[in-house]
């Protein structure tokens, strides 16, 4: 544990290791059908590349999550309850977060989770001149192993705050296992407050995903930049391209980053052979309906108590309760 300023604001530190990144970037390079680990995008250039996608006109998710938050923070906070432990996995800039900060009662503790620990301790200090709570953030992997921080406060609940529709990210058995370890670690009486991402016309998810700036390109070829600099990785960015496109039989946004020629790229010491047009996977975006991440929730040890969605029900907040 490391003291980081003055204010009484505790880092608990499970950074992965740099050879946690290249053994799995090696793992993910050797498969037929090459893939990285969509985590690794957040590193400081990605973390802030992933700030500029949420404020993207196409990019509706953010926008549409923060006015659901907005219009319907006393329920939420209703639903909470009071000297709760806020613990957000993926805090980011923990934007969405100060909505519920600023409404909800005698907060006991927020403890935001983030792999990115420059993101994670410039947000927590942030937060920490504006609200006089205690906050213990936590740099760790949280798909890894980790424990949560005890608060000195009293704590009536916990509640895991997951917002941004991060569970589409994950594949639909490691989504239930996620949730079903985040359960167990808040203690089954927890609660959980996630956003959602619904399934929705195909053109505005290719739209969501392509963007007219090409952010969401340098965001997904930052990934390569990164290996570059961390696992002795020597790709050459210009002969990589941005591929996303809706798999409707999937629900999910596919991200790749395709070969522009044939070439070999060498990382961590091994030479990896792409043919012209052959892609790595980066990332899955799964789109769900109301009854498909009910199930999802169900099989994961949750039932979903409240559901709040725009007047488009492109996006929904939901919270769930333990079984
Ligand atoms: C973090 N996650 C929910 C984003 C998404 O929409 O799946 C990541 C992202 N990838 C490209 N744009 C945004």
């Amino acid at each position: 544990m490391t003291r980081i300023d003055a204010r009484p604001l505790r880092l608990h530190d499970f950074e992965p290791q740099v050879d946690d990144l290249c053994a799995q970037v090696v793992a993910g390079l050797r498969k037929p059908q090459k893939e990285l680990p969509c985590k690794f995008f957040y590193d400081r250039e990605g973390s802030i590349l992933f700030d500029q996608i949420c404020e993207l006109d196409e990019y509706y998710p953010t926008r549409t999550e923060l006015s659901i938050m907005r219009d319907n923070i006393d329920e939420m906070c209703a639903v909470i309850g009071e000297r709760c432990m806020l613990v957000e996995y993926g805090s980011g800039s923990s934007l969405k977060t100060r909505i519920l900060l600023e409404n909800l009662r005698d907060v006991a503790a927020y403890v935001p989770i983030d792999i990115s620990r420059s993101h994670l301790l410039r947000a927590s200090r942030a937060l920490a001149k504006r609200f006089p709570i205690e906050i213990l953030p936590v740099c760790a992997d949280y798909t890894a192993d980790f424990e949560l921080p005890t608060p000195e406060s009293d704590v009536d609940s916990t509640v895991v705050y997951f917002p941004g529709s991060t569970i589409g990210n994950f594949e639909p058995a490691a989504a239930r296992e996620f949730l079903h370890t985040a359960r167990l670690r808040a203690g089954s009486d927890s609660g959980m407050l996630i956003g959602v991402d619904l399934k929705k016309d195909p053109q505005r998810l290719h739209a969501a995903y392509n963007d007219a700036k090409g952010v969401t390109a340098r965001f997904n070829l930052n990934l390569l930049a990164r290996i570059n600099r961390e696992a002795d990785g020597d790709f050459d960015l210009s002969q990589f391209a941005h591929y996303a496109f809706y798999n409707p039989l999937a629900g999910r946004i596919e991200m790749h980053l395709q070969s522009l020629r044939e070439q070999i790229v060498h990382v961590a010491g091994e030479s990896f052979a792409f043919r012209e047009g052959e892609t790595i996977f980066t990332e899955s975006s799964y789109k769900h309906t109301l009854d498909e991440f009910a199930t999802l929730a169900r099989e994961s040890g949750y039932q979903v108590q409240r559901v709040w969605t725009d007047p488009q029900k492109l996006f929904s907040v939901q919270f769930l309760v333990s079984t």
